[in-house]
């Protein structure tokens, strides 16, 4: 059987098995103090519902996590010459995906593979390899704090949910700019993340204004929450519901 691509899911297994542990143990308590069949219940439903979310993540299922990194390249827009930047690029999913759309173009993705996520640089690899790509694109160990490349390197960037994960940013505000900072003048960009959470971001007209004050030439918010693609279910704050492009030209 040909190899596949290892994306994960944006909901691990672990949120469904410690839920649904909680659930059990309650269960257990609630034999002897009947009221903690309560919480008992709201464990199991919590399960559920990260059940329901992983399958409509899923590839075999709903696919949506493969349709908001298309959302992402398709708020980019890029002629494909060049080289693009993927900021925070987990398993190298949009990172791939972007290589396979601009057959020319030669990407890097980083990220700084911490634990509280299960990506890996040698999964990115594996997976740039199993899509036929890994010829034009690297993966590379780095913070999205301090990229390390000149000002100006790459002809445009992209990044999915990361700005706001950022913890050794105080200001997520900062983590957008260093990332315009690589980009060249009149290069591309394309980031989607909780922009609409205004204790991280503020204000989005706020935000896009302060972008345009760093010298950035276009700048547009995108309200992808609003995607037909995503099940009301999905658009719990904690979920999709706070999520946004910003996108444009440096
Ligand atoms: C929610 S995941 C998104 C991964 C990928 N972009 C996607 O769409 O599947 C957040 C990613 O940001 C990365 N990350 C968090 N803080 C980072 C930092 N300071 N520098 C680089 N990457 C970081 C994490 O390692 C993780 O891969």
């Amino acid at each position: 059987m040909a190899a596949k691509p290892e994306y994960g899911n944006w909901v691990p297994k672990r949120l469904i098995y410690m839920s649904g542990f909680a659930g059990f143990v309650f269960s257990g308590l609630a034999l002897v103090f009947w009221v903690l069949a309560v919480p008992a219940v709201l464990f199991f439903l919590v399960a559920a519902y990260f059940v329901y979310a992983r399958h409509q993540f899923s590839l075999q299922g709903g696919k949506v996590q493969d349709r908001v990194w298309t959302l992402v390249l398709a708020n980019l827009d890029w002629n494909g010459e060049g080289k693009a930047l993927d900021i925070g690029c987990g398993n190298g999913a949009l990172t791939i995906k972007l290589a396979k759309k601009h057959t020319k173009a030669q990407v890097t993705g980083i990220d700084y593979w911490g634990k509280r996520w299960e990506y890996s640089k040698s999964t990115c690899e594996r997976n740039a390899e199993i899509e036929g790509v890994s010829e034009r694109v690297t993966f590379q160990k780095a913070s999205a704090v301090a990229l390390p490349f000149d000002d100006g390197y790459f002809d445009a960037a992209v990044s999915n949910f990361v700005f706001h994960e950022v913890s050794d940013a105080k200001d997520k505000r900062e983590v957008i700019r260093e990332a315009l900072r690589v980009v060249k003048k009149g290069g591309k960009f394309s980031f989607q993340d909780e922009f609409l959470v205004k204790q991280l971001f503020g204000d989005t007209e706020d935000l896009v204004e302060t972008i345009k004050s760093w010298g950035i030439s276009k700048v547009e918010f995108i309200q992808t929450r609003d995607a037909d693609f995503i099940p009301r279910a999905l658009k719990l704050p904690f979920m999709l519901g706070t999520i946004g492009i910003i996108r444009g030209e440096k």
